[in-house]
């Protein structure tokens, strides 16, 4: 598992997405507590020297920050930038293309039509030409796509778009996490599981019929080498997070916490080193959960597929680090009606046999 630090640069935006977790940063109240690019760059030679192997920039936008440019140039770290790509220009992106240390750059792009709905002030259009741009300068690049009401009817749609046009392209499509504008916003953005489900089943259906050049991951729900390698078995003694095995994640005024979506402050790096930050208390202490540690999950039959599911849902929903993750619980009962069947022979077993074992 590669150890990365996750810069959330700036928590000024110049969109207002009906479901953006970090909308509370786009505030007067977080306006000036933003990182220096000088603390922003001591941070991240430190965590080189910690034994960090990526950086990502998100946010806010980061192309809002003019001083991003040189930090991305000037950063010891392999680099990887998450961009609404509005703001990014195509002489940014010659030199990116430049760097190598530039791994990847990804764009959110949540469909046509309903792109421009639900990312407020965005247009489809404007964020294709972008990654147009960036595929013909070879930048390797992907594709985040967030599955609400909206887009729900378009997705098929997209996925002829992203294979016919952006071959090798890697897509990643997920699920809103009720955080932030997306609190007040969940009654219009949410979509009915079995809907959900089988639309996914339609895409990965066409998807494993026609083995296009592009990588498809689908929240916890499909990875394409779930077709090739099968499931992985969770132990016990496992942390439940793969990002607590060494990532974290530096929200736009210096709180820490291990990944983008869990909302619990762990501590801050504004006045002190990044190490002396991840040694607060309860920083170790998340550090040493194991999967086991989860009770009301043990005797679940899905445990060691599923593996207590994320821990930022479950503190999201559930208020409960500890606790079970309720999307998790309920994404399990249609993934086994919906998308196990559509598995290789050899697959399904390997599901069966784990999942009957327990
Ligand atoms: C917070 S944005 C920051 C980078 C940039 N502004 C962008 O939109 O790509 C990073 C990613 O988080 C996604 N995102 C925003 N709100 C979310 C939520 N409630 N649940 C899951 N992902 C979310 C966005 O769609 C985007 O792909
Ligand atoms: S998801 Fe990204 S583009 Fe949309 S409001 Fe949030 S930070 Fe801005
Ligand atoms: S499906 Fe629910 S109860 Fe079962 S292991 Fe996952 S989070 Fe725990």
């Amino acid at each position: 598992m590669v150890k990365y630090i996750v810069f959330e640069i700036t928590g000024k935006c110049n969109l207002k997405c009906k479901y953006c977790y970090n909308s509370k940063y786009n505030t007067k109240e977080f306006q000036n507590t933003e990182l220096s690019k000088e603390k922003v760059l001591e941070i991240l030679n430190e965590a080189k020297n910690l034994g960090f192997e990526l950086s990502a920039f998100s946010g806010g936008e980061p192309f809002i920050r003019e001083d991003l440019m040189e930090i991305v140039e000037k950063s010891p770290l392999p680099v990887s930038i998450l961009t609404n790509g509005e703001l990014i220009t195509e002489e940014q992106m010659k030199v990116l293309s430049k760097l190598k240390h530039i791994k990847e750059l990804r764009f959110s792009l949540d469909g046509f039509d309903s792109h421009n709905k639900v990312r407020v002030n965005s247009d489809y259009k404007r964020v294709l030409e972008k990654i147009k741009i960036a595929k013909k300068l070879n930048i390797y690049t992907s594709i985040n796509t967030l599955i609400t009401s909206f887009n729900i009817d378009e997705i098929i749609k997209l996925y002829e778009l992203i294979k016919n046009n952006f071959y090798g392209v890697m897509w990643r499509l997920d699920v809103p996490i009720i955080s932030g504008r997306c609190v007040s916003n969940k009654d219009n953005l949410s979509v009915n599981k079995d809907k959900l489900f089988k639309k996914l089943k339609e895409l990965i259906l066409l998807y494993m019929k026609e083995k296009p050049k592009l990588k498809i991951i689908i929240a916890d729900i499909f990875k394409s080498s779930l077709v090739t390698k099968g499931f992985y078995k969770h132990t016990l003694k496992e942390h439940p997070c793969d990002y607590a095995l060494g990532s974290v994640t530096v929200r736009p005024n210096g709180d820490i916490s291990f990944c983008p979506s869990l909302g619990i402050a762990f501590g801050n790096v504004k006045d002190k080193t990044l190490k002396e930050a991840m040694n607060g208390k309860e920083f170790k202490q998340f550090r040493k959960m194991k999967i086991e540690d989860v009770k009301p999950c043990q005797k679940c039959k899905y445990l060691y597929i599923c593996g207590t599911g994320c821990r930022a849902d479950a503190y999201t929903l559930d208020q409960d680090l500890e606790g079970k993750d309720p999307s998790a619980c309920e994404h399990f009962h249609y993934f086994e009606k919906y998308i196990v069947p559509l598995l290789p022979e050899n697959i399904q077993e390997q599901f069966d046999s784990i999942v009957n074992k327990t």
